[in-house]
């Protein structure tokens, strides 16, 4: 292959970030930015706090969504990489968002607040990165205030998330007596000194025998990082780069985002620890990301970002060679040759429309309505398809419908965008003759999102009823049967069709499910759609 593609390719680093709201995800992201000078000051990757956070969490959401052209995708250089990060929503209700992203990405960044650990409404979106099986990498943020025993945070991370875990480096006390942070590579000690006020950092290094450690770090520190140093060398996983890789080991880092404590040691040990584009499974089996020839799958859609222009953005991944504006590629689903319509990348603020881009890259296009979740595009003459985004089964229901009936047009509309967006499931009633759609959401907070974007985005107020359903199944033999309505159920399950017009049925419990399959001998039910997304 041409040497300069496969420079490009080689140096592209693509991750995703993931963190408790408040965890110091969007300091963390800001320092990297700094240190790779795409932005020059703090602060510029989102407002001040006091202005984003809003009302809620979904407030929070939303506005991050607003100005998520900054904030869902940046690029930037640095120390001869080219950086990807793909930011994701904070909170376990878009865990869904969460796992189309990680689809997106060859490895996770996981920000966990030291005082905190894990917290009860990330841990879902936790586990959702540990299923992707891609390598994980740990911050432990905060140490310049307390913080929980180092030993049982890690316990925690690998208790509840089923991961094994790496110390990469050990803190030094932590709150007002933090003093930074041994090395257990380098078997060296970075000091932490808060200066004046100013948040600074002063980063020094110094031997576990140097005699002038006790002073530095006070008698108490010194003794106690001796025990924690030999309990670690004694006790904990070996370092085995191949664990890494598979997910398996997720090597843990201590530091403090906003004292910039911590951040570039991060940063470049773990860019070297994470893979280059990794390859993807295809219909026609794996795609070398270093392939000469141009393919990239959509995982994200997103519409009226800005809400003057009514545009809809399609984010795509490229899998594998170059992408060159104004050149001809494939849309395998549509089965149609296009060019992509104004290719653009997001370097912190900026849009910018770009000339080329490589596997590896995330890059936004204008998309008129022909993208779904999931679809495949190559260079012509190759008609494979990546393999698609699984759909996450609803846990929650509610019939919505809109208050003014003279509104329903603009209603349907912006319902039908939000599900091709895959931020929301619809499914109707075939016999029942309503009028309403049933919703069905992964997170309770969509439901809120819908209601929001319906009434700021299309000037529609809706009427929601929750429905007491937990559990989704698609028939997926709904054609052995004359009429479905015959089907011997609990008074309380409901058969619905979903918008490909494949049927289901809507449990309130397990026991219900269990009972249709007893009393229906052939019936066959299974728990995610035949559709792909
Ligand atoms: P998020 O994107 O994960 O939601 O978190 P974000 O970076 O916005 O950080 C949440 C709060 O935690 C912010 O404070 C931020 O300054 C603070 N923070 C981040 N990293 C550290 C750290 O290492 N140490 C300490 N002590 N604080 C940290 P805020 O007061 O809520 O907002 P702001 O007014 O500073 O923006």
């Amino acid at each position: 292959m041409n040497p300069s593609i496969k420079s490009e390719i080689e140096r592209r680093r693509t991750f995703a970030i993931i963190s408790h709201p408040d965890a110091g995800k969007t300091t963390l992201t800001e320092k990297f930015l700094l240190y790779g000078g795409a932005i020059n000051e703090a602060g510029t990757v989102k407002g001040k706090k006091s202005d984003r956070h809003a009302v809620s969490d979904w407030m929070e959401i939303e506005k991050q969504r607003g100005i998520s052209v900054s904030s869902s995708v940046m690029q930037f250089n640095y120390s001869g990489y080219c950086i990807n990060i793909l930011d994701t929503p904070g909170h376990q209700d878009f865990s869904e968002d969460t796992y189309r992203t990680l689809m997106a990405a060859d490895s996770a960044v996981m920000v966990i607040d030291a005082s905190k650990g894990v917290e009860n409404q990330t841990r879902k979106l936790f586990k959702v990165c540990v299923m992707r099986g891609i390598p994980i990498f740990t911050f432990i943020n905060k140490m310049d205030r307390e913080s929980r025993n180092p030993f049982d945070l890690l316990d925690q991370i690998e208790n509840e998330l089923g991961i094994n875990t790496y110390p990469v480096n050990w803190p030094i006390g932590s709150g007002k007596s933090f003093k930074g942070v041994y090395d257990r590579e380098k078997k060296a000690i970075i000091s932490f000194t808060a200066n004046g006020g100013h948040k600074e950092v002063e980063a020094r290094e110094a031997d576990l025998n140097d005699p002038e450690l006790a002073d530095i770090l006070g008698e108490e520190n010194y003794r106690n990082i001796v025990d924690d140093v030999e309990l670690l060398d004694g006790a904990s996983e070996e370092f085995d780069i191949d664990a890494v890789q598979k997910g398996k080991l997720s090597p843990v880092f201590f530091g403090s985002a906003l004292t910039n404590f911590g951040v570039e040691p991060f940063l470049e040990k773990f860019l070297q620890m994470t893979p280059p584009p990794l390859a993807r499974i295809s219909s026609d089996g794996e795609i070398d990301p270093f392939n000469e020839r141009f393919s990239a799958f959509v995982f994200k859609i997103q519409a009226n970002m800005n809400k003057a222009h009514r545009d809809r953005i399609a984010f795509m991944r490229i899998c594998s060679g170059r992408f060159e504006r104004d050149t001809e590629v494939f849309h395998v689903q549509g089965n149609k040759k296009m060019r992509l319509s104004q290719p653009q990348q997001l370097m912190a603020q900026e849009r910018e429309i770009i000339q080329e881009a490589y596997a590896g890259d995330i890059i936004g296009v204008f998309d008129p309505g022909i993208f779904s979740i999931g679809d495949t595009l190559t260079t012509p003459g190759d008609k494979f398809k990546y393999h698609g985004i699984p759909t996450f089964a609803p846990e929650h229901f509610a019939r919505v419908s809109c208050t003014d009936t003279f509104k329903r047009k603009q209603f349907m509309k912006g319902i039908n965008q939000i599900v091709q967006e895959g931020a929301i499931q619809i499914f109707t009633e075939p016999y029942s003759g309503y009028e309403e759609v049933i919703v069905g959401v992964v997170g309770m907070l969509q439901f809120e999102v819908l209601e929001y974007r319906l009434k700021n985005e299309y000037n529609v107020e809706i009427r929601r009823e929750n429905l007491s359903y937990e559990y989704i199944r698609w028939i997926d033999n709904a054609e052995d049967f004359e009429d479905l309505h015959k089907l011997t159920l609990t008074s309380d399950t409901k058969i619905v069709q979903d918008f490909k017009n494949n049927y289901l049925l809507l449990f309130t419990s397990e026991w219900n499910i269990r009972w249709a399959l007893e009393k229906n001998e052939k019936l066959k039910l299974s728990e995610f759609g035949k559709a792909e997304l």
